[in-house]
């Protein structure tokens, strides 16, 4: 191969590269909404990474997005969101108002502590179990009901509704002591995503619950197994190829199926 021919093939693959690269970026190529509650920090801060990376608008919402600079850095629409209060989760359906969106990740969550079994037993407060109920069960219930405008405006076959769940929702893991305050918001969580996906089929949304794994994050802790970046890269495939057969089900992060 003569050096100019190396140079003009050179000079077409970065034009034909670069050209991509624009594409992804310009409004007319992006692959779709996803809104992902509790976008500022850890799984959600991962997986909105992951989502950007491909291709698709992200509309993180942040309890502070004054503080939110690196999900504003990746590129995302910050929207202000405290899953507990009505007030703002009205503020933000306004905010929204006809925005089509194809994909809600329900991922904000609260844990008080990981204290397991008869610690946790002895040290559960009333408070404890209250706000981490309100948090991470109550909180998507509402979310997604705010959301539904935006979810059937979405001109997708298939409109999403993902609700960060947890192996510890399980009813009896053999052999696991459980955590008194979290893991039953996490089994309520399931059960609110068999019935939203039996009421929200008619729309064709999709609702599933997945469960990310033990992941280094504030909540996860440092001896977790996972990396978010990781597990939050398969998690963006799995939630891609959700189709309306999935719907009412309880997927783990790579796409292997759980029971309740
Ligand atoms: N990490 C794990 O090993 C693991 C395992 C199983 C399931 N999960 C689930 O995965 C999801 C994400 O966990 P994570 O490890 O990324 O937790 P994290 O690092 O503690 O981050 C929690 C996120 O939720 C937000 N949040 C908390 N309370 C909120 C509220 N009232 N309104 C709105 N946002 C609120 C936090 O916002 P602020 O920054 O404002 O506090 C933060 O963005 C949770 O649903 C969790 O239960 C995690």
């Amino acid at each position: 191969m003569t050096k100019l021919i190396k140079y003009l093939l050179a000079f077409t693959l970065f034009n034909s590269a670069f050209a991509h690269s624009a594409d992804v970026h310009s409004p007319d190529s992006i692959k779709g909404t996803v809104l992902i509650t509790g976008a500022n920090r850890g799984l959600g801060f991962a997986l909105s990474q992951h989502f950007i990376a491909d291709g698709y608008k992200v509309i993180g919402t942040a309890r502070k997005p004054e503080k939110a600079h690196e999900l504003k850095a990746l590129g995302a629409k910050v929207v202000q969101l405290d899953v507990t209060d009505d007030v703002s989760i009205e503020q933000m359906a306004l905010t929204l108002k006809d925005t089509p969106i194809d994909i809600v990740v329900n991922n904000a969550g609260y844990i008080a502590n990981l204290d397991r079994g008869f610690e946790s037993f002895k040290n559960t407060s009333r408070r404890d179990f209250l706000l981490t109920y309100n948090v991470n069960a109550v909180g998507p219930f509402m979310v997604t009901r705010a959301l539904l405008p935006n979810l059937m405006l979405s001109t997708s076959k298939v409109k999403k509704v993902v609700n960060i769940s947890s192996h510890g929702g399980i009813v009896n893991r053999p052999k696991v002591n459980g955590i008194y305050s979290y893991d039953p918001t996490k089994t309520a969580l399931n059960k609110i995503t068999i019935d939203m996906s039996k009421d929200l089929q008619q729309f064709n949304i999709a609702v599933v619950a997945l469960a990310p794994g033990h992941n280094k994050t504030d909540m996860g802790g440092e001896n977790a197994k996972l990396e978010p970046e990781f597990s939050m890269g398969k998690a963006k495939e799995v939630i891609k190829g959700l189709s309306m057969q999935d719907t009412g089900t309880f997927v783990g992060y790579s796409g292997f199926s759980i029971k309740w």
